[in-house]
């Protein structure tokens, strides 16, 4: 069951204004084919921000900002001293993205403080609408970092002392976004957190199949970066035998040749992604003398993880010959399950609000992974069009997100009611 200001606030979800607030964010790193590039802690990242901190202050919203450069916008409550109910995704992008991944779990989270204003709602705890920093790792590994940073998982000195790959560092660029965001200063993690809640587009076909518009998220499964390097010998392409070549790119395709049919086991669970692969020299006429390749593997059970990493390690060095081959960890988060306190009230919401909904696990990594590990956090999961995402072609419609956006008020004020921590 939930209460009635829960239904209240649900009631004073404004779609139209939430859309317009998504549709005026996307105009920040707008691709020409309807998509979004919003590196993180770019100009255009700094622009959304302040496009929001703008949105915040016109409502007479605090906005705060800690060292990772997370932004926070801050409904006071009656007791300010209390740890808030936070509220929060991410606004940077891939390069491919789309409009709604990450800005339509900051923005649910805007409009759900709207929606409390409007409703006459002074909730007793504070009530914080969060873009957390650079949750794609696109710009820069690894991923999560403001999240993970004010979670504790990861330490922000090793995050800020590394490069991004177009050449800067990390801990200059957040102190440039901190100083170009029109935000008050806060320390790491300074107001402690209550609860976290995410609502993200699902980024998988499952919502859309079972014409379901709410998922409720169980958990999210684990996730491990990793790197090959193989080394082989710059040579002339023009006059080096095959049997003298050690050709860092003929090396890598036989190693990823190697591991593919792991991906194709019948169940089909396991994620093994050959996402980003650099070549030196990079010419056309010299046989490339090294070759990096950063895999994604993810799966719901961590022992699985280590398991396909012991194999990867071996497939590298035995597939490489005559080259050689160096596997390193880059990160590894372990897959959380959400209590079901929280499973219960996003499920209690749908349901007084007439929306049939489904407990599912996340493919996708988000920042409540991190969140996990601190405090009471749950995710709200709304349709895209065809699964699509991390491409320009990711879509969702005003009413579904705007069905979510209810469901995930509702159940800020049933999270807020029960006191529960
Ligand atoms: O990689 C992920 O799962 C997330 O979209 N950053
Ligand atoms: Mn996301
Ligand atoms: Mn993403």
């Amino acid at each position: 069951m939930i209460g009635e200001q829960a239904k209240k606030v649900a009631a004073h979800v404004d779609s139209a204004r939430q859309w317009q607030l998504l549709m005026d964010v996307a105009t920040y790193g707008a691709r020409q084919d309807g998509g979004v590039d919003r590196p993180a802690l770019s100009d255009h990242d700094v622009a959304a921000r302040n496009h929001l901190v703008d949105w915040a202050r016109a409502r007479g919203l605090a906005v705060y900002q800690d060292d990772a450069a997370n932004l926070f916008i801050r409904l006071e409550g009656r007791n300010p001293d209390l740890p808030p109910l936070l509220m929060g995704s991410h606004l940077d992008s891939q390069p491919t993205g789309g409009k709604f991944d990450g800005a339509y779990g900051v923005i649910a989270a805007c409009e759900v403080l709207a929606a409390m204003q409007d409703a006459g709602i002074h909730p007793e705890r504070p009530v914080e609408a969060v873009s957390w920093t650079n949750e794609e790792g696109s710009r820069f590994l690894p991923g999560a970092t403001g999240s993970s940073a004010f979670a504790g998982s990861r330490d922000l000195a090793d995050m800020r002392a590394r490069q991004t790959v177009d050449g800067c560092h990390v801990g200059e660029e957040i102190d440039k976004v901190i100083a170009a965001t029109r935000a008050s200063r806060r320390p790491l993690a300074g107001a402690g957190a209550f609860a976290h809640l995410e609502a993200h587009i699902e980024q998988g076909p499952i919502l859309e199949r079972e014409k379901t518009r709410i998922g409720i998220v169980e958990g999210i499964q684990g996730v491990m970066r990793l790197r090959i390097t193989i080394d082989g010998e710059a040579a002339h392409a023009g006059t080096t035998p095959h049997a003298l070549r050690k050709d860092a790119v003929v090396a890598m395709a036989k190693v990823i040749t190697a591991l593919d049919p792991l991906t194709r086991e019948a169940e089909d669970v396991l994620r093994l992604t050959f996402g980003r692969i650099e070549v030196q020299p990079n010419v056309p006429n010299t046989v490339p003398e090294s070759a990096i390749l950063t895999i994604d593997l993810r799966h719901p059970s961590a022992a699985e993880i280590e398991r396909v990493y012991a194999l990867i390690e071996e497939a590298a060095v035995r597939h490489a010959a005559p080259c050689s081959a160096r596997v390193e960890r880059i990160s590894k988060v372990d897959p959380v399950s959400f209590p079901e306190h929280v499973l219960a009230a996003i499920q209690a919401s749908a349901a007084a609000l007439g929306e049939p909904a489904r407990r599912m696990v996340s493919g996708a990594g988000h920042d409540s992974l991190h969140l996990a590990r601190i405090c009471p956090t749950g995710m709200v999961f709304v349709p895209c069009e065809r699964g699509i995402s991390h491409n320009p072609l990711e879509a969702a419609s005003l009413d579904d997100l705007a069905t979510g956006t209810r469901v995930l008020a509702a159940t800020a004020m049933t999270i807020l009611d029960s006191g529960k921590v």
